[in-house]
């Protein structure tokens, strides 16, 4: 197999590609193969995925169980659009209700994280008969023109005329309080302010809040246990439906299938993508009877639910379960993180470690806390140059990302946690 190498994909990028693709590393290698938790580039090195391609390959890279009956679904019915009746689709929609907290029950499909989340903010408008929305600060929700209104970023916000009647609230980053607070002493000060922002940003007539349970893009940030009951108190009281958007922290990524579990409410609509087709184009909105039942005009989406996704999607989740990957990402989460708090120990860089399960964040910072955005960029090359390939987000892109295959070894976290070692030994002080 001849490749085109990482320079000619550099120019022929540069030439075809839209320059708003950026790409990680100062070097890029030409990712060639995958094998579960191992990826392969053009010089035949092995690397430690430890990023899972952002929050998507769960149950690991090409694994069998999932690619043969993908493979079979292939030769058999690749697509026909869900206008017709084919089994895959409902079989998972069915297995959606199942696996989703709460009464979530009546599933739409669609292709991507994107499309989801503006699907579900219409679903709101058209449940509701409101149009104004609340979303956090530092959230993603995606690339069309409503989901980027919707992201509190300004980084991916680059439509300079976003959509009006979009209120932002502070969100639960409790290593740097957008309100200078402590947790618990703020009393939830961060979701309280949900309730002013209704009553003196809003008409009133507000159709939802969505939110990411722990917001992946922001660096991990991981709202303090009893913050959403507290959100969802305050939504109920006016009305509001919540929006909670899974697309990076669901199917077993943080020990539950999907986070807000973690926090013991369930949404009246949710939101997923990535994981759920293990690298398979597919996403939903699910949401409960009463609410969904309010979509009654036509809407189809041509290849949600198409019957190789659907399929992808089911093998998908009979390997998270078959396999208890969740209490894998519990356990090798909990390894992962104490390791990191003896590196800390060590090294002061790491400012905060936070995150569920295997969605951990190491905020890097100088000693003023000012955030380490080129010692992350050092720290990542590194990291690629001996094997292990380690994610970055954060506002200031300073927060090492972990959100490997859940069919990560502990072996292979030992591997990770010595590799830093080393290279955090070797960044000048
Ligand atoms: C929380 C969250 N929502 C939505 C999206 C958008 O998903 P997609 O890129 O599949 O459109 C992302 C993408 O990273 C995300 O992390």
């Amino acid at each position: 197999m001849t490749y085109l190498g990482p320079q000619t994909i550099l120019e022929k990028k540069k030439e075809y590609i839209m320059p708003c693709l950026g790409h990680f590393y100062q070097e890029p290698m030409q990712l060639v193969r995958g094998d579960m938790q191992y990826l392969y580039d053009s010089t035949g090195k092995e690397y430690l995925d430890c990023f899972a391609g952002v929050s998507v390959i769960n149950c690991g890279h090409c694994n069998p169980a999932i690619t043969d009956r993908i493979c079979e679904q292939v030769k058999t019915l690749q697509h026909v659009c869900n206008i017709y009746l084919t089994d895959p689709f409902v079989r998972l929609a069915e297995r959606l209700a199942e696996v989703t907290p709460g009464d979530l029950k009546k599933t739409f499909f669609c292709s991507t994280g994107t499309e989801a989340n503006e699907g579900a903010a219409l679903l709101a408008t058209v449940a509701t008969n409101n149009s104004e929305f609340i979303s956090l600060r530092n959230g993603l929700h995606g690339r069309t023109k409503l989901t980027m209104s919707m992201t509190g970023i300004s980084m991916w916000r680059t439509d300079p005329n976003p959509v009006g009647g979009i209120n932002f609230a502070p969100n639960a980053y409790c290593y740097r309080c957008p309100l200078g607070k402590r947790f618990p002493e703020c009393d939830y000060a961060c979701a309280n302010a949900i309730e002013d922002i209704i009553k003196t940003n809003t008409s009133g007539r507000v159709a939802a809040m969505i939110a990411e349970p722990i917001q992946g893009n922001a660096g991990i940030v991981t709202p303090p246990p009893g913050y959403f009951k507290r959100v969802k108190e305050i939504l109920d009281r006016y009305g509001i439906l919540l929006i909670i958007d899974e697309v990076q922290t669901g199917f077993c990524r943080t020990g539950k299938m999907f986070a807000i579990e973690n926090y013991g409410i369930s949404p009246d609509i949710m939101t997923m993508a990535k994981a759920l087709g293990n690298g398979t184009p597919i996403s939903a909105f699910i949401a409960t009877e009463k609410v969904a039942n309010t979509y009654t005009k036509p809407g189809a989406s041509t290849l949600g639910g198409n019957p190789v996704s659907s399929t992808a999607a089911l093998a998908t989740l009979d390997y998270l379960i078959d396999n208890k990957l969740a209490d894998n990402a519990l356990a090798r989460g909990a390894q992962l993180k104490a390791g990191l708090a003896d590196l800390q120990k060590k090294y002061p860089i790491i400012g905060d470690i936070r995150g569920m399960g295997l969605m951990v964040g190491a905020e890097l910072v100088h000693a003023d806390n000012s955030p380490a955005s080129t010692e992350t960029d050092i720290i990542l090359e590194e990291m690629k140059n001996r094997g292990f390939i380690v994610g970055k987000n954060g506002v200031a892109r300073n927060v090492l990302a972990f959100q490997p295959p859940l069919v990560i070894t502990e072996q292979n976290i030992n591997d990770l946690l010595d590799a830093l070692d080393v290279v955090l030994a070797q960044l000048p002080r």
